[in-house]
């Protein structure tokens, strides 16, 4: 991939993040701190309460203490950086390229007290701004799926993370035999031309070297969150018009409703990616 395709696919994210329609979006229906799927109880669980779990979930699979340095790629509003610095009082720093969100972040932050845990910078993930080995943990959330060079962004974390690092990260992927072509609607509400793979993300870690990968497939929570972005978009439509525009709105819902069909159709992945490049126990 050349440098100016890598820069519209950079772009094409931070213009679509960065939009009052997207953010108003994201913020409203997606219950304010977490943009990403949830791990729901049944399947008619609100997405705020569903939201948080999955972060519980990831933290449990990690060792963090107060000395623990975590990196967040693509952090969004911070919901995942100040869950963990108030649960281990670990310093997070958060890298977005979403100056709108950044700002929302920054708020949150001062809000409930975690302003001096939490640093925020704006930045690319695929070019991460910090020096080789300084981070103990990396942590993304649904983010990876945004770039066109997922190699680059995982040689990136390699780089980053210190010899005893975790990478721990869930993506939005699709099946390893799932034909292409089915997938071009649902990649059009990302602007994107490809998703990654639980096994393109293992076989990443086996070419660096990397010890261990675990990956935990939680797919079938996927097509229950779109379903019920999809419910809520709908059960606040006119509220959501008058915020966001209607032809934001309407293409929103015929995007969704892709993504239903295509998790239905088992063309879709989700789960957590657990790389470790120490021992494992
Ligand atoms: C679906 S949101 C997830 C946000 C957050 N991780 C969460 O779970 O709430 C995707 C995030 O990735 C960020 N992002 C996309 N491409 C990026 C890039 N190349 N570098 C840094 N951040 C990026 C967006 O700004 C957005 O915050």
């Amino acid at each position: 991939m050349n440098v100016s395709e890598e820069k519209t696919a950079v772009d094409k994210a931070q213009e679509y993040y960065d939009s009052n329609s997207a953010d108003e979006f994201y913020f409203k229906i997606w219950g304010g701190e977490h943009i990403h799927v949830g791990i729901y109880n049944h399947p008619a669980e609100s997405i705020k309460e569903a939201s948080p779990r999955i972060v519980h979930k990831m933290a449990k699979k990690l060792n963090i203490d107060e000395k623990t340095k975590v990196l967040d790629l693509g952090s969004g509003y911070g919901g995942a950086a100040r869950y963990l610095a108030k649960t281990y009082n670990c310093e997070v720093t958060c890298l977005n390229l979403s100056e709108t969100q950044n700002e929302k972040n920054e708020n949150f932050n001062k809000q409930h007290e975690v302003d001096d845990l939490i640093t925020i910078v704006e930045g690319n993930f695929e070019a991460i701004p910090f020096p080789d080995s300084s981070y103990d943990v990396i942590w993304s959330q649904d983010a990876i799926v945004h770039s066109s060079d997922r190699q680059k962004v995982v040689q990136e974390v390699d780089r980053v993370l210190k010899d005893d690092g975790d990478f721990i990260f869930t993506d939005l992927m699709q099946t390893y035999d799932c034909p292409q072509d089915v997938l071009k609607p649902v990649l059009d509400r990302i602007h994107l031309d490809s998703l990654g793979s639980f096994g393109f993300y293992v076989e990443q870690a086996r070419k660096l070297g990397i010890q261990s990968a675990q990956v935990f497939d939680l797919s079938n929570h996927l097509t229950t969150h779109y379903r019920r972005v999809k419910e809520e978009t709908q059960r606040r439509y006119d509220e959501m018009v008058e915020t966001c525009g209607k032809e934001y709105i309407d293409k929103m819902i015929q995007g969704l409703d892709h993504w239903v069909d295509a998790g239905n159709e088992d063309y879709l992945s989700w789960g957590i990616i657990h790389l470790s490049k120490g021992e494992v126990a």
